[in-house]
């Protein structure tokens, strides 16, 4: 086997702890060799736990280590786009964090940057890895729903708790900032549509509500897309709810329905004449950090293109930049 590749993380928040960094600890093909996070802290309390040798406040600190052969970006999507852009720069290949940027101009120059410098970008599209998005896509793409479809795609997260998370709150309003739940969590949503339907955004049309007016942006949104062959998502997103609806991700066509249920952890595919099912016995997400590293890995290895690259990085952003502009049609 091929000498481990030694991978840094910049940005030492929730998600690297809880699964970049766990996903590198299991994989024997890669090691963690630096971590960086502007709170010093952050980083040395995990450079504690896992041994890491090399742990910084200042990421180009870390981008000078020559013996570096990538990054994991996990910082704010604000920031991102500039760390990722500086990585490539200094010769690493960067996994970021989605979405890859909070304006469409900053992500085309990440692209044209990954082109100039010939080091590779994979976008943080965890969830569309593995085998339950494959199968559902695969079941599409076969017709086995017939045509045309209507994608009902639900995600409701952060629940509203100002006095009992302050640091949470305090995060996420600094998150609304930069665009409502749709441009964040709905890159996830947009990635899984680019991904499922194989046609083109037609038109989109888009609402959304501040629950509360302190809030700097719509904090639950509803999106009307339609797609050029016919298709129609119905997407809802919501942050900061004390309560949340039920979430869903379903597919309905003239010859059955497809739903993902992402709690338990299968898709089913319901026809007039069969149900079928494939589950998952492995954490879902946990699987899909793992599946997402390898792929990245395996990009560096044998030298090919990531996917999801900056191409699906740029799309996703186009279609929530869609929906944030017909929210705000929609309020004048
Ligand atoms: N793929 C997923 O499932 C998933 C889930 C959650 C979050 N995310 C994305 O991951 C990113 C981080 O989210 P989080 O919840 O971990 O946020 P977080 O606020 O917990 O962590 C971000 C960290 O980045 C650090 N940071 C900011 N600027 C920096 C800089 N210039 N140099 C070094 N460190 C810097 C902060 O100090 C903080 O520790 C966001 O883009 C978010 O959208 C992805």
């Amino acid at each position: 086997m091929s000498e481990a590749l030694r991978i840094g993380v910049i940005g030492c928040g929730d998600i690297a702890a809880s699964r970049h960094i766990p996903a590198i600890m299991a994989c024997p093909d890669v090691q963690l060799a630096a971590l960086c996070d502007a709170d010093l802290m952050r980083a040395q309390q995990l450079a504690g736990q896992y041994q890491v040798p090399l742990v910084t406040e200042d990421y180009r600190e870390l981008l000078q280590s020559e013996s570096l052969d990538a990054v994991i970006i996990c910082t704010p999507p604000w920031v991102t786009p500039h760390l990722t852009m500086e990585s490539l720069q200094a010769g690493k290949h960067v996994l970021c964090e989605k979405p890859m940027a909070v304006d469409l101009v900053t992500a085309k120059k990440v692209q044209a940057t990954e082109l100039a410098t010939g080091c590779k970008v994979q976008v943080g599209f965890t969830y569309r890895h593995g085998p339950l998005l494959e199968t559902l896509r695969q079941w599409i793409r076969e017709g086995r729903l017939g045509s045309p479809l209507v994608y009902r795609l639900g995600i409701f997260d952060e629940v509203w708790d100002p006095e009992g998370n302050k640091e949470h709150y305090d995060r996420i309003y600094r998150t609304m900032q930069h665009g409502s739940p749709s441009i964040h969590d709905g890159a996830h949503v947009a990635d899984f549509l680019h991904f499922l339907t194989d046609s083109a955004v037609a038109s989109v049309d888009a609402y959304g509500i501040r629950t509360r007016p302190e809030f700097p942006a719509t904090n639950y949104d509803l999106s009307m897309i339609h797609y050029e062959n016919g298709d129609i998502a119905r997407v809802e997103i919501g942050w900061f709810l004390p309560h949340f609806p039920n979430g869903e991700f379903e597919v309905v066509g003239p010859k059955g329905i497809a739903i993902f249920d992402r709690f338990a952890q299968y898709v089913q595919l319901k026809t007039d004449k069969l149900t079928e099912t494939v589950k998952l016995e492995e954490d879902w997400a946990a699987s899909c950090f793992r599946i997402q590293l390898d792929k990245f890995i395996a990009s560096i290895r044998m030298d090919t293109p990531c996917v999801p690259g900056t191409a699906e990085g740029i799309a996703s952003l186009a279609l929530t930049k869609q929906i944030e502009q017909g929210i705000r049609n929609n309020h004048n």
